[in-house]
């Protein structure tokens, strides 16, 4: 018998027709029972979906996108150890305590919340509480949606509450202005917690207006009672979560209106990012992870950089830069969409983020490097025998080390407050490929020679360019080189490699005529970029660094100081 077996939506009250709006897990992916598989959403309440059973996944059955309901296949699992999984019929989703139901998601009861006061239908005080919200209990604010000062319409949403896998919206049961907020985010409530007091009348009441069933909510899950009637009402998503009137203040009514999973939502606050500020690109003007990422790499972009748009600074945060172009270039003549590497979008990524986290300078030197060319070529003619190629980067890294040893906050990592010295010398150097850059790092490089050097080198690379590099050999390193000189270009300014601090490009060597007093002298020519952060090195040590560097390449003899 096959140990296959079908993961499906567990009963999930009237929650049906719900789009899926992230899946959680991938093919191959080992999950445990009760982990999450997917989330779906309604108008006002998200969910995540568990896994009845654990075991490896073997097929996903939704997209991003989908519209479930309760029975709907979503994964097909293979119990792990090879034991038999037990059937669906075995794991009923009900008896199998769904978290979405059990843990999660309040019962449908199927009722309006009612205030505990009496609703003063003559005008008067009423203070509205948490309704029957089933197993909902003890579950953090974390939005409130009001204030004291605005009106509210029977139905609008008080505040956000979420559980771990789901988050759903309280509205208010009466209308009225709104006289005092009870509650603060972070406080946890359960049924029958005071939200809000409210001065009646001062609005039309029409709490008696409310749809009492949640079958009259199309979509809505009737595990999310309140939200449920709450879009019954209003069944645009966009209508329901309109701000008070009067309107807040642009802030506050974008947070009210932010519009994200609960994942999303803890991991906003776990970074500290105020969604109302995050641009979303999901569907629906949802929130995304990606998006949340963004926002935090721009922020930090901003703070860095010494040049960020007013806009920007008088925000305290991100860039607040233009959304990027999005432009139809088939319009324009015939295209051709190719995906980017694995290589390029990882290492694209890094790229990025080092860029705009740290502040680079780089420092232009010329080496004279006449005596140790004829050294090199003497050098691979007498080891043409033993098959050994003397690059000028076994040298380049010979001399890297001696640097380290001589500027010892060039072999470092900046860790908050602290400079982390490393007392190893592990030097990394880029190596083109067909599928993108990487930098594999030659280890113990002070104790190594020139020969075994260019031997190990020329090894990394090839299993570099082959595509088998370990990700140990890509690890560790303390310092980079990025070497461009056996293809050309004069200078650049290569990216340092976090956690790195500094970075050494090299560009072709070329010869320059140098005025030696009595006449202009060829003198072979090595052009070195440094880049070096400079959080941790000044400019007088960067610029130290390189010089001392063009020193040991023009009589490598300095080495031995
Ligand atoms: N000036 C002039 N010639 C140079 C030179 C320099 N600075 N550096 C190397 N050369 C010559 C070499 O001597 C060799 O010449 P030959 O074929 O006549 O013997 C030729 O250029 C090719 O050298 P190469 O095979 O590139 O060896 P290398 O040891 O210099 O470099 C790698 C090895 C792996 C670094 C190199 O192949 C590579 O991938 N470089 C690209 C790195 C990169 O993409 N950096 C960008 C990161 S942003």
């Amino acid at each position: 018998m096959s140990n296959v077996s079908e993961l499906k939506v567990p009963d999930i009250g009237d929650f049906s027709e719900v789009e899926v709006i992230e899946v959680l897990v991938a093919v191959g992916d080992t999950i445990k029972a009760e982990q999450s598989l997917v989330t779906v959403e309604s108008d006002k309440s998200s969910m995540e979906i568990p896994a009845a059973q654990g075991g490896v996944v073997k097929a996903i059955k939704v997209k991003v996108g989908d519209k479930v309901s309760e029975g709907t296949p979503l994964v097909e699992i293979e119990a792990a150890g090879g034991a038999e999984a037990p059937t669906q019929e075995a794991a009923p989703a009900k008896a199998e305590a769904p978290a979405a139901k059990q843990e999660a998601a309040p019962a449908p009861k199927g009722e309006a919340p009612q205030p505990t006061a009496a609703s003063a239908q003559g005008g008067g005080e009423e203070t509205v509480a948490v309704p029957d919200i089933g197993d909902f209990k003890d579950v953090e604010v974390i939005e409130v949606l009001v204030k004291a000062g605005d009106k509210v319409s029977a139905e609008q949403s008080l505040i956000t509450v979420e559980s771990d896998k789901s988050s759903m919206e309280i509205p208010t049961s009466a209308a009225g202005e709104v006289l005092e907020v009870l509650v603060k985010v972070g406080d946890k409530v359960s049924q029958g917690s005071p939200l809000v007091k409210l001065k009646t009348g001062a609005a039309p009441a029409p709490a008696a207006s409310a749809p009492a069933k949640a079958e009259s909510a199309p979509a809505a899950p009737a595990a999310q009672a309140p939200a449920a009637q709450a879009a019954a009402a209003a069944p645009s998503p966009a209508a329901t979560r309109q701000p008070p009137v009067p309107a807040a203040p642009a802030a506050e009514s974008h947070a009210a209106k932010a519009h994200a999973s609960p994942s999303v939502r803890k991991f906003a606050r776990e970074l500290g990012v105020d969604l109302s500020k995050v641009s979303a690109t999901g569907p629906k003007g949802r929130i995304t992870p990606d998006d949340v990422r963004n926002f935090v790499k721009q922020a930090l972009a901003g703070g860095a950089g010494a040049a960020a748009p007013a806009a920007a600074a008088s925000s305290g945060g991100g860039l607040d830069v233009l959304p990027w172009p999005k432009v139809d270039f088939s319009k324009f003549g015939e295209i051709e969409a190719k995906p980017l590497s694995r290589i390029k979008k990882i290492s694209g990524a890094n790229l990025h983020r080092n860029w705009v986290m740290i502040p680079h300078v780089t420092n232009n030197e010329d080496a004279d490097i006449t005596d140790l060319e004829a050294f090199r070529v003497q050098l691979n003619k007498e080891n043409e025998k033993a098959g050994i190629k003397v690059t000028m980067l076994a040298f380049l890294i010979k001399a890297v080390v001696s640097a380290l040893k001589k500027f010892p906050e060039f072999n470092a990592s900046l860790e908050g407050d602290n400079l982390i010295l490393k007392k190893y010398f592990h030097i990394g150097f880029a190596a083109d490929t067909p599928n993108g850059l990487v930098v594999p790092v030659i280890r113990d490089a002070d104790k190594k020679g020139i020969l075994d050097l260019a031997k190990e080198t020329a090894e990394l690379a090839k299993k570099a360019r082959d595509g088998k590099l370990s990700p140990g050999e890509m690890q560790g390193g303390c310092f980079s080189i990025s070497s461009l000189g056996g293809i050309g270009g004069t200078n650049f300014t290569p990216i340092i490699n976090a956690p790195e601090v500094a970075i050494l490009g090299v560009s072709r060597s070329y010869m320059k005529p140098v005025w030696d007093g009595k006449q202009f002298v060829p003198q072979l020519t090595l052009p070195l970029s440094l880049s070096y952060d400079h959080r941790v090195i000044d400019g007088a040590a960067g610029a130290r660094f390189n010089a001392y560097l063009a020193s040991v390449l023009a009589d490598y003899r300095r080495i031995l100081l």
